[in-house]
């Protein structure tokens, strides 16, 4: 499509010089398989098809650092509100992104700079109380 090639062809940004779709596609392909090998990740996604979700996430992810807007989903409080997730769930998915990217041939400083929109994620993804109460 006209209005995915011009997206997809901004130079300046951040999935333009990722690699764009090829290598978000493959660095998510990658995540998920980390994902699904964690013993502490792999139970929240056991009733998810997972073809799907690759394809939603690489959506997502794509969007979010500049690339085609074709997320469809709802917001991600409203995606994850039901799973209770904590921080620690949070941290160890950022991880595996970042290697994820990092295997993908990303260069360091492009890591860094996509960590830190997805770290900006976290309020966002996990739940919200996690004190005393
Ligand atoms: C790192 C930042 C994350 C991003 C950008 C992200 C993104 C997404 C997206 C786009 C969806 C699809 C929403 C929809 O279309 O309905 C989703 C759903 C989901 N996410 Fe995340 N997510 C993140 C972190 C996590 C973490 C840490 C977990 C748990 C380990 C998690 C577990 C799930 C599950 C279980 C679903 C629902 C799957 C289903 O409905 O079957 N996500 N996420």
């Amino acid at each position: 499509m006209d209005v995915q090639k011009k997206a997809a062809g901004k130079a300046d940004t951040l999935y333009a010089k990722v690699g764009g779709r090829e290598s978000v596609n493959a660095a998510v392909e990658r995540f998920y398989g980390k994902v699904l090998e964690d013993a502490e990740l792999n139970a929240f996604f056991a009733g998810t098809n997972l073809t799907w979700m690759k394809l939603r996430f690489s959506q997502y992810l794509a969007q979010a650092l500049g690339g085609p807007a074709d997320y469809r989903g709802p917001a991600m409080k409203a995606a994850h509100g039901r799973l209770s997730l904590e921080r620690g769930h949070f941290k160890r998915a950022e991880k595996y992104l970042a290697a994820a990217l990092a295997e993908v041939g990303v260069p360091p400083v492009l890591v860094k700079s996509v960590m830190q929109k997805v770290a900006g994620l976290e309020p966002e993804i996990v739940k919200e109380e996690q004190g005393i109460h």
